[in-house]
């Protein structure tokens, strides 16, 4: 990518994995946030953003108003930041596969499990309660079929008999801070693709479990 890559990040809460790609962006030539879309206006992540001096926008959903109504709204919000990529960070709505398709290989999601295991909510509770001995995040591109998207890096913790959702929360999120913004500087860099429903790292196809070094 010649000139620096314009990360756009939508969020909807803390925004911690936000705060690690800003952090990681002052580091990196090639990226800049250019902007932060939140759903909700009492998001922690906007203080964050605006701290950092990025530009904020809010799309708040509207009474009676149908998925795609709402998506309508965000793509216009979304195409005045002109994005390279789309960052979604903790961004708790499921998104219309209209939008998705515009933006395919765009397009990028954390989720907080072990990918295929557990898409939806409540992911800490559910590895819990199967008796998991490991957990963990996965970042992967977003395709319409919701957390269903190639893997492109997971990392994995290990679950304690003594671990509260809170314990394995925290754990989780600290892998999340160290590869997302891995992710992001290899989009970057332009050493990311998905091409043909598949996730390419240097021209390599990436495994079903992410990106793992021979
Ligand atoms: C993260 O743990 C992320 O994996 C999760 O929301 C959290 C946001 O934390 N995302 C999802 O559950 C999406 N399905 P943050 O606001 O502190 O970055």
């Amino acid at each position: 990518m010649e000139s620096s890559c314009r990360i756009l990040v939508l969020i909807s809460g803390n925004g911690s994995n936000l705060q690690a790609i800003i952090d990681s962006c002052y580091d990196n030539l090639n990226a800049d946030v250019v902007g932060v879309i939140s759903n909700n206006p009492d998001a922690y992540g906007l203080i964050r953003a605006h701290q950092n001096e990025i530009d904020t926008s809010c799309v708040i959903s509207r009474e009676g108003e149908s998925r795609e109504e709402y998506d309508v709204r965000l793509d216009a919000a979304i195409s005045r930041y002109q994005p390279d990529l789309i960052v979604l960070a903790g961004f708790m709505r499921i998104l219309s596969p209209a939008l998705v398709e515009r933006y395919e290989g765009r397009m990028v999601n954390i989720h907080p499990s072990l990918l295929p295991l557990y898409p939806g909510l409540h992911t800490h509770a559910r590895a819990m309660e199967a008796g998991d001995s490991e957990h963990g995040a996965s970042v992967h591109f977003v395709i319409p079929a919701l957390d269903a998207g190639p893997v492109i890096l997971q990392a994995k913790v290990p679950v304690y008999g003594d671990d509260t959702i809170e314990t394995l929360s925290e754990r989780v999120h600290e892998q999340e801070h160290a590869i997302y913004p891995l992710v992001v500087k290899w989009f970057s860099q332009g050493r990311l693709q998905m091409k043909d429903g598949r996730a390419w790292l240097d021209g390599e196809l990436i495994g079903p479990n992410g990106y793992a070094p021979d």
